[in-house]
């Protein structure tokens, strides 16, 4: 079935994964943009900004479904309500939204904001779909890269990830799209949990270096909320196939990869390796 489908969220780390997908399964796809782009590889792009409520009538006139992976570091409920109210007056036959695990347990302004982001997809009177993703190892690598820039690594303990890779995410993603509204689905986590020590030592592995590491405290509620695993999925979750080792090796030794030569468009050709 071909469907129109508006996306947010499409040039940035999941959504160039998505993208692709959607087109291979014939679907319409437009992409809402902050920055003004021209149409390429039969993407439509829509110029706007979900915060500043801009743009986004015209982005979701005549879509069928929208799929919502915009995000920033801060004001994702206020661009969540934005989208919604503009989803809600042409009356999409699908919400679709990508939140984070933890978004409901620990108490981060961030994951407040994804928490908020969620209750107006739930909220929207809309057929709505929401999957919490664990981390994705592309944001774990560039901690882990941020990190190894001191002379002595500082490692929060007692931290725990269950990272995921965001090609896993994408092919859910687009499963739950193109399938019916499901509501609040199982959890998406990668397929192990490591301490924070472990991701920064998998990383200077791969490379074949070696860091002095200090173990610091994060502080605060949060940081008990994090110690205590409650940015852990609980059972019952999806488990992602690659692990952070296979994304390492991948990542830091395929140097033609459009994604790892840091390449923002989205292309057909990333999801194909
Ligand atoms: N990264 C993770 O570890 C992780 C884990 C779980 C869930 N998630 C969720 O997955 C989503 C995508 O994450 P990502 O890592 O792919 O993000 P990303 O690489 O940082 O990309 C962010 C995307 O959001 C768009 N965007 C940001 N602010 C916007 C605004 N005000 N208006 C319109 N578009 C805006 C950007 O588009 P332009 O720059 O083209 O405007 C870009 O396409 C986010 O909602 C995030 O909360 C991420």
């Amino acid at each position: 079935m071909t469907s129109s489908i508006l996306l947010t969220g499409g040039t940035g780390t999941l959504g160039r994964l998505v993208t692709p997908l959607l087109l291979d399964a014939g679907c319409t796809v437009r992409l809402l943009s902050r920055r003004v782009r021209e149409p390429v590889d039969g993407i439509e792009y829509v110029s706007g900004d979900l915060i500043k409520g801009e743009g986004i009538e015209p982005a979701v006139d005549g879509a069928e479904i929208v799929v919502n992976l915009a995000g920033g570091p801060k004001g994702d409920d206020e661009a969540a309500r934005n989208l919604v109210r503009a989803a809600s007056r042409v009356g999409v036959r699908h919400l679709v939204h990508i939140s984070v695990i933890g978004a409901d347990r620990v108490p981060l302004g961030y994951l407040r904001a994804q928490l908020g982001a969620e209750q107006a997809v739930a909220d929207s009177g809309l057929p709505w779909t929401t999957l919490r993703a664990a981390q994705f190892h592309d944001s774990v690598l560039k901690m882990v890269q941020a990190m190894a820039k001191l002379p002595v690594m500082p490692v929060p303990g007692g931290l725990r990830f269950q990272p995921v890779d965001a090609r896993d995410v994408a092919a859910r993603m687009v499963e739950l799209t193109l399938g019916e509204p499901a509501g609040l689905v199982p959890d998406l986590a990668g397929p192990k949990v490591y301490g924070m020590e472990e991701l920064a030592r998998g990383y200077l592995r791969a490379l074949g270096k070696r860091r002095l590491m200090m173990t610091v405290r994060m502080p605060g509620k949060a940081g008990r909320s994090y110690r205590a695993g409650e940015n852990l999925t609980v059972k019952g979750a999806t488990v992602g196939k690659r692990t952070w080792e296979d994304f390492l090796s991948e990542r830091l030794h395929q140097r033609t990869d459009p994604v790892a030569a840091g390449d923002q468009r989205p292309n057909r050709s990333a999801t194909k390796r």
